[in-house]
C-alpha cells in the first residue's frame, strides 16, 4: 500500500437537504464534522442554508471560520436546473464561474473556500483547460486554497489536466462504486500525487459489500455497525469519503471511525471485495 500524503477526514454532504439543510449542517458541527461540501447547484443543495447553519454552529460552539474546512463547486450548465442557473449560461466560461464564486462565498458567509472543485469535466478539453486556469487565479488571489474536480472517470483526462495544470487538482470526488471498478487507477495516482480522493455513495452504491458476511464478522469483531466499519476501511485506505447523513446517531456512530484502526489483515480482507 501506498503511503499517503493527505490525512483522511470524513465530509459531510449537504445534497438533497432542502429546508432542513442550516438545522443539519449545525447539528452534523455541533456532533464533530469539520469539514463540509456543498455547490452553487440550487437543483441540488441550498447553499445558503448550508452557510446559515455553518454561523449558527460557529457562534454556537465559538469555534473560528478556519476551523472548518468549507469546500464547494461550480456546476457547469448541463449540471444546472435550467430555470434556476446561479450565473449567467450566456457570459463566458470565466464570468460563470467568477459569479458562481462570488454568489458561493455569499450564500457561505465566507471571505475565502478552502477547496472549490469543478463539479464535472468541460468539454472539448480547451474549454476545460480554460477553466481550470481561471481557477487557478482564485487560488492566486486567495480566494480559494485549493482547487480539484468532480466525476472525472477517466484516467488519461485526469492525468493530463494534472499534467498541464501549474496549480495541481488537490481533489479528486467521484462515486465509488463496481461500474468503474472503484477508481483503482485514479486511487493509486492520487496516492502517489498527493491529491485527496473523496469518495461519494460509499454505502448507498455499496450494499453488497456493507451486508456481506465479511463485514458482518467484523461488525461483531469490533462491535461497530457494517457502516462503521466500511466507512473506517476507506478512511485507512486513503479515501475522504462524504457523508450525508440526516441521522444524528449515524451522525456519532459514523464519526467514531477516528477513535479505532482495523486490522491490517482486515483491510486486506475488505479490499478483496472490491473486485
Ligand atoms: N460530486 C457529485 O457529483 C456528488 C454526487 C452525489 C453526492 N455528492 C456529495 O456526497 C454527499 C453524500 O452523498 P451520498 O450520495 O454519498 O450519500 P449519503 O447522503 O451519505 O447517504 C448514504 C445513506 O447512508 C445512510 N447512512 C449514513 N450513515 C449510516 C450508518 N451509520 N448506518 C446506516 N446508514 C447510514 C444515510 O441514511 P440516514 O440519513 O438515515 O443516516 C443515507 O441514506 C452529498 O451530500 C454531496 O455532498 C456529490
Amino acid at each position: 500500500m501506498l503511503f499517503n500524503l493527505i490525512q483522511s477526514q470524513m465530509i459531510y454532504g449537504t445534497a438533497w437537504k432542502k429546508e432542513a439543510t442550516a438545522t443539519l449542517v449545525e447539528i452534523a458541527i455541533k456532533e464533530g464534522f469539520r469539514a463540509i461540501d456543498t455547490a452553487c447547484q440550487p437543483k441540488h443543495y441550498n447553499e445558503k442554508l448550508v452557510g446559515e447553519g455553518i454561523q449558527k454552529a460557529l457562534n454556537g460552539l465559538n469555534l473560528k471560520r478556519e476551523d472548518l474546512f468549507i469546500q464547494t463547486k461550480f456546476t457547469p450548465i448541463g449540471g444546472q436546473d435550467p430555470n434556476n442557473i446561479p450565473y449567467d449560461k450566456n457570459e463566458t466560461i470565466e464570468n460563470q464561474i467568477k459569479t458562481s464564486l462570488e454568489v458561493s462565498k455569499s450564500n457561505l458567509q465566507t471571505h475565502y473556500l478552502d477547496s472549490l472543485l469543478l463539479h464535472s469535466p468541460i468539454s472539448p478539453y480547451s474549454e476545460l483547460l480554460k477553466a481550470w486556469r481561471f481557477l487557478e487565479s482564485f487560488v492566486h488571489n486567495g480566494d480559494v486554497k485549493q482547487i480539484g474536480i468532480s466525476n472525472c472517470y477517466e484516467m488519461s483526462l485526469f492525468q493530463k489536466l494534472y499534467e498541464d495544470a501549474t496549480i495541481k487538482p488537490k481533489v479528486l470526488q467521484n462515486r465509488f462504486y463496481e461500474a468503474t471498478s472503484y477508481d483503482k487507477e485514479l486511487r493509486v495516482f492520487c496516492l502517489a500525487n498527493d491529491v485527496e480522493y473523496q469518495s461519494f455513495w460509499s454505502l448507498s452504491a455499496n450494499p453488497h459489500i456493507v451486508n456481506s458476511k465479511e463485514l458482518l464478522q467484523l461488525s461483531q469483531k469490533y462491535q461497530k455497525s457494517p457502516a462503521v466499519i466500511f466507512y473506517r476501511f476507506l478512511v485507512e485506505i486513503g479515501i475522504s469519503p462524504l457523508n450525508g447523513t440526516t441521522s444524528d446517531i449515524h451522525m456519532k456512530e459514523d464519526l467514531s471511525i477516528f477513535n479505532f484502526v482495523l486490522d491490517k489483515i482486515d483491510i486486506e480482507m475488505i479490499e478483496t471485495l472490491l473486485l
